[in-house]
């Protein structure tokens, strides 16, 4: 099999992409700066896999240091998450989230070239679709963006597709991810989010564990079938699993290709509040307040074309979801220290 370098490979996603590479033969090399993960990430890793992880800490910005990376590794593709992914954050320092996000992916497809690697997978997310089209989310429907996070990725698309048509080698598979939560299954490896989570299944898992207080519902007045809002979660070993069939498929395919990974089900606030009380054996106490700027009614994939060019589907339910949350939460009261 082949050597593939993650970047943002001691992150949430990343860090299971690495189990999903690793358990399907890959080896992984990560690269990180560290400045939204820990380097225990990777001990987990080789705790679950039995296998060696190559790490470097570096920018991608730093093209110098990706260079040598490249060099002192024959690298065969790329999976590219690293990136600042805070939404609030980027309205309010948009240039940091340009420069990280842009900047980076731009020095890392330049030093791809040059070492004649032309293979990437990259995160994309259904931010892209906007609010303007219509549930469920197709992959030809127009792109568009409400905040600098979300026109970061439009732009990486972008590029993507321009690189892709500059040099026929070049081979991009764009992964619009829907809502990713859980963890891996042995509690090892799970999401590490730093101070109050801002996403509703981190922020529900600190209400079960006693840190916080209530779930805050924003708003129960959506045109949805109980008011609250609808998403697409999907589990993240399901997403990483993803991946790697995107890789698959990447390495025998050029050109530009964005695939949608989520379920094809959306799940309801309420619905997810449920799940976890199940999971925990708790009650969760929730407290309904106003809508949350920016947010929109319902967002779900139509999942037909990753099952039909990747050979790929979810498999994980609601259920599943929130006991591997929950099992991660209970072992690491925390995080990944
Ligand atoms: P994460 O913050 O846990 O992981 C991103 C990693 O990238 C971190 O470890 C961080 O230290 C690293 N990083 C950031 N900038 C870097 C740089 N310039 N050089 C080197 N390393 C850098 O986030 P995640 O949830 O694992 O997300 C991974 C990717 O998936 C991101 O691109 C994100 O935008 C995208 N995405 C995430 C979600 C989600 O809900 N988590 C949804 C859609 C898309
Ligand atoms: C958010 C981001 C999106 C990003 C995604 C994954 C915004 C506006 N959107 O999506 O760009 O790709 O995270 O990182 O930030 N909710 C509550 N109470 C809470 C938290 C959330 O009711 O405390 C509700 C939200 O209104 C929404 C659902 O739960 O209906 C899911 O929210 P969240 O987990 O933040 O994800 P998204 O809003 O889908």
């Amino acid at each position: 099999m082949g050597k593939i370098l993650v970047t943002g490979g001691t992150g949430f996603i990343g860090s299971h992409a690495c189990v999903s590479l690793i358990n399907a033969g890959y080896s992984v090399v990560v690269v990180d700066n560290l400045c939204n993960s820990k380097v225990e990430a990777l001990a987990r890793i080789q705790l679950i896999t039995g296998k060696q992880v190559r790490f470097y800490q570096a920018d991608l910005r730093d093209e110098e240091s990706i260079r040598q990376i490249f060099i002192d590794n024959k690298i065969d593709a790329v999976m590219h998450f690293a990136g600042l992914k805070a939404v609030g954050e980027s309205v309010e320092k948009p240039l940091q989230y340009y420069e990280n996000n842009i900047g980076g992916t731009v020095s890392l497809l330049r030093v791809m070239a040059k070492q004649k690697c032309h293979t990437i997978i990259f995160s994309s997310s259904a931010t892209v679709y906007g609010c303007q089209n219509p549930v469920p989310y197709q992959e030809e429907m127009p792109v568009s963006a409400t905040n600098p996070y979300g026109y970061t990725k439009v732009m990486i698309e972008q590029i993507l597709r321009d690189v892709c048509k500059s040099d026929p080698r070049f081979s991009a598979v764009a992964l619009r991810y829907f809502n990713p939560i859980g963890a891996h299954e042995s509690g090892l490896l799970g999401e590490n989010p730093n101070g109050i989570p801002n996403n509703l299944v981190p922020y529900i898992a600190q209400v079960a564990s006693g840190k916080l207080d209530h779930v805050n519902i924003y708003g129960n007045d959506y045109n949805t079938p109980d008011g609250t809002g609808v998403r697409d979660y999907i589990h993240v070993m399901d997403l990483a699993d993803g991946h790697t069939a995107a890789l698959a498929y990447g390495m025998e395919h050029s050109g530009f290709t964005a695939v949608n990974l989520g379920t094809g089900t959306g799940s309801s606030v309420l619905e997810v509040i449920r799940a976890y009380e199940k999971a925990c054996g708790r009650t969760i106490p929730i407290e309904i307040t106003k809508r949350r700027a920016g947010d929109i009614a319902a967002s779900y994939a139509d999942a037909a074309k990753a099952k039909e060019l990747l050979g790929w589907q979810a498999v994980s339910g609601l259920e599943k979801m929130c006991a591997d949350s929950w099992r991660f939460t209970v072992q690491n009261p925390n995080g990944m220290e």
